[in-house]
C-alpha cells in the first residue's frame, strides 16, 4: 500500500467515526459473477482498513455499496430497482452514503443515467479504479461532493489491495483480469477492459498463504483462463500455472473458471489428469450446439472441436464431469438450430447447466442484428431445454448411488437441516453430521438420488 492510500484510509476512518457516532457499518451488495464477488472482497478489505464493520441490513448501514453486473438486462434492472428503493431511507438518514460500482458503471450511458436518476447516490466508480476507494470516500466526506470516477485503466496490476474474504474454507483468487474475446452478444470486454494476467509468483504466494491458513478450496478466476500468460515477461501458460500451484503442499482443491473452448488444450487436460489437487471437473461453456450460431457469436470453435475436447478429457480422465453455459434465442437462431443445442446437451450429459435467454446489450455487435423470434417463443424453447437437462441431471445422480465421494462440506442446508457439500465433480450431496464438519473434507457414500441432488451417509 502506498503512502497516499494509507493517509486516505486513516482520514476516512476518522471522519466516518464522527459521522456515524462510533464504529461505522458498511453493506456491500454484490451482483454478478465470481469476478465481482472477488472485487467485493477487495472493497470490503479496504473498508475494513478504514474501520468499517459489516452488516447485511440497509437500515443499519452508514455506507451502502452496490457492486453491479451488466451481463443481462435483468441484472441491470434489479440494480436500478434496488438503488431506487433507498430513496426513502436516505431521506430519513441523510448521513447515509450510497455508492454504485462494478460493471454497470463502465458503460458511460448507464453511469450518466445512474447519476441523473438518483441524485442521492454519492459515489459512482468503475472496476479499474476500485483501489482508489479510500480517496473517493475522503472526497465525499470532506468536501460533501458527489464523486464520479471511471475508466482509468491501469497498465499494471495493483497487488497491494487488502482482501476480506467471505468464506473460511473456499477462496477466490484472480488469475487474470479482463477479456479480449468480444463474443458478439457479450458486454464483458467493454466493461472489464483488455486481458491482463497476474504474475505467477503473486498467484502462487496468495494460494500458498491461503492453504497455510486452512483454506480447502481455491478457485482461480478469469473470463478466459486458458489464455493466461499473454503479455507476461515470464513464459508461462495456464497449464504451466496449474502445475506450479499443484505443487503446493497441503489438503486442498484447486478449481478454475472459466475455460474458453477455443483455447482449451490437451495440455490443460493432461495437467489436470496428472495433478494431485485439481478435481476432474471442467466448466466449459459451449453457448450453442449449432455451427452457424457459434460463428455469429464469434466463439471461434465449432461443434466438432467442442466435442473433440470433451472426448479427449474423458479419455485422460474417465471420471471427469462437465458443466456449461448456454444461450437460448440468439438473434436469428431458428428452432432447427436450437435443436442442435439440445442434441449437444444429450451427447455430453452435463452434470449442471447455466442457462440464459439472450439479452441484447447495447453497444455489442449482436444487439444490432434482426431478432425475429418473439420472446414468448424463446421462453418455450428455454423450457424445452430445461426439461432435457433435468432428465440428464436426474440420470447422472442415479448413476452415483452406491458410490463413495470425497466431499467438501460447505454449510447446512436451510430446508432439510442436513450438511451440504460438493463432490469432486461439483455435485451437491446432503447428509447428516455435526457442525464441526463444515469447512472440512468428508468421505460420503451416496445412498439416494433426489432429483437434482444426492443424499448420502458419512463413512
Ligand atoms: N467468460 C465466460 C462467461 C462470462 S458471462 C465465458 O466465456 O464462458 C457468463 C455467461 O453469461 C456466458 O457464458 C453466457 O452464457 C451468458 N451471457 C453473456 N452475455 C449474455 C447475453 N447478452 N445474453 C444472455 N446471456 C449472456
Ligand atoms: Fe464474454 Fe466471450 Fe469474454 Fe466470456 S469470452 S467474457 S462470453 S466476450
Ligand atoms: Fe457481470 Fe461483470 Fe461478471 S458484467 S458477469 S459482473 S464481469
Amino acid at each position: 500500500m502506498n503512502e497516499d492510500m494509507t493517509a486516505y484510509i486513516s482520514g476516512v476512518g476518522e471522519l466516518m467515526r464522527v459521522r456515524a457516532g462510533g464504529a461505522p457499518l458498511a453493506y456491500v451488495r454484490t451482483y454478478g459473477c465470481q469476478q465481482n464477488v472477488a472485487d467485493g472482497e477487495k472493497i470490503k478489505g479496504l473498508l475494513y482498513e478504514m474501520g468499517f464493520g459489516f452488516t447485511d441490513s440497509d437500515s443499519e448501514a452508514d455506507l451502502i455499496i452496490f457492486n453491479t453486473c451488466a451481463v443481462r438486462e435483468h441484472a441491470e434492472d434489479r440494480v436500478f430497482g434496488n438503488v431506487g428503493a433507498l430513496k426513502n431511507l436516505k431521506r430519513r438518514k441523510p448521513g447515509l452514503i450510497i455508492g454504485v460500482c462494478g460493471c454497470m458503471t463502465e458503460q458511460p450511458e448507464v453511469a450518466k443515467r445512474l447519476q441523473k436518476t438518483f441524485p442521492f447516490v454519492n459515489l459512482v466508480f468503475g472496476t479499474h479504479v476500485l483501489h482508489r476507494l479510500p480517496e473517493m470516500l475522503y472526497e465525499v466526506l470532506s468536501e460533501s461532493q458527489r464523486v464520479l470516477l471511471l475508466g482509468h485503466e491501469e497498465k499494471t496490476i495493483r497487488e497491494d489491495v487488502p482482501i476480506r474474504r467471505d468464506g473460511k474454507s473456499r477462496a477466490w483468487v484472480t488469475a487474470m483480469y479482463g477479456c479480449d474475446n468480444f463474443c458478439s452478444y457479450c458486454i464483458v470486454p467493454y466493461v472489464r477492459g483488455r486481458e491482463k494476467s497476474r504474475r505467477p509468483d503473486d498467484i502462487y504466494s496468495e494460494c500458498r498463504t491461503l492453504v497455510e491458513s486452512g483454506y480447502k478450496e481455491i478457485t482461480l478466476l478469469g473470463q478466459n483462463v486458458n489464455s493466461y500468460g499473454k503479455g507476461l515477461s515470464e513464459k508461462i501458460n495456464f497449464a504451466g500455472l496449474l502445475s506450479r500451484l499443484d505443487s503446493i503442499d497441503g489438503d486442498f482443491r484447486l478449481r478454475f473458471m472459466t475455460s474458453h473452448p477455443k483455447d482449451a488444450s490437451k495440455e490443460l487436460f493432461d495437467a489436470m489428469a496428472g495433478s494431485k489437487h485439481i478435481p476432474h471437473h471442467i466448466h466449459l461453456p459451449f453457448q450453442s450446439g449449432n455451427d452457424r450460431v457459434l460463428r455469429e457469436m464469434n466463439r471461434r470453435y465449432d461443434r466438432e472441436k467442442y466435442l473433440s475436447l470433451i472426448e479427449y478429457a474423458r479419455r485422460v480422465m474417465p471420471d471427469v464431469t462437465f458443466t456449461s453455459d448456454v444461450i437460448v434465442g440468439f438473434p436469428g437462431e431458428t428452432y432447427e438450430e436450437f435443436q442442435d443445442t439440445l442434441s449437444l446437451i444429450r451427447e455430453v450429459e452435463f452434470v449442471n447447466l447455466f442457462t440464459f435467454i439472450y439479452s441484447p446489450r447495447p453497444g455489442t455487435k449482436a444487439a444490432g442484428r434482426p431478432d425475429p423470434v418473439p420472446h414468448e417463443e424463446k421462453t418455450e424453447w428455454f423450457a424445452e431445454l430445461l426439461k432435457v437437462q433435468e432428465e440428464i441431471a436426474v440420470n447422472n445422480c442415479k448413476k452415483l448411488v452406491g458410490s463413495r465421494q470425497h466431499v467438501l462440506v460447505e454449510d447446512r442446508d436451510g430446508k432439510s437441516g442436513l450438511l451440504s457439500g460438493r463432490t469432486q465433480g461439483s455435485l451437491v450431496v446432503l447428509f447428516s453430521g455435526d457442525d464441526s464438519l463444515i469447512g472440512e473434507f468428508a468421505e460420503v457414500e451416496v445412498t439416494e438420488a433426489k432429483g437434482w441432488s444426492l443424499r448420502g451417509q458419512k463413512i
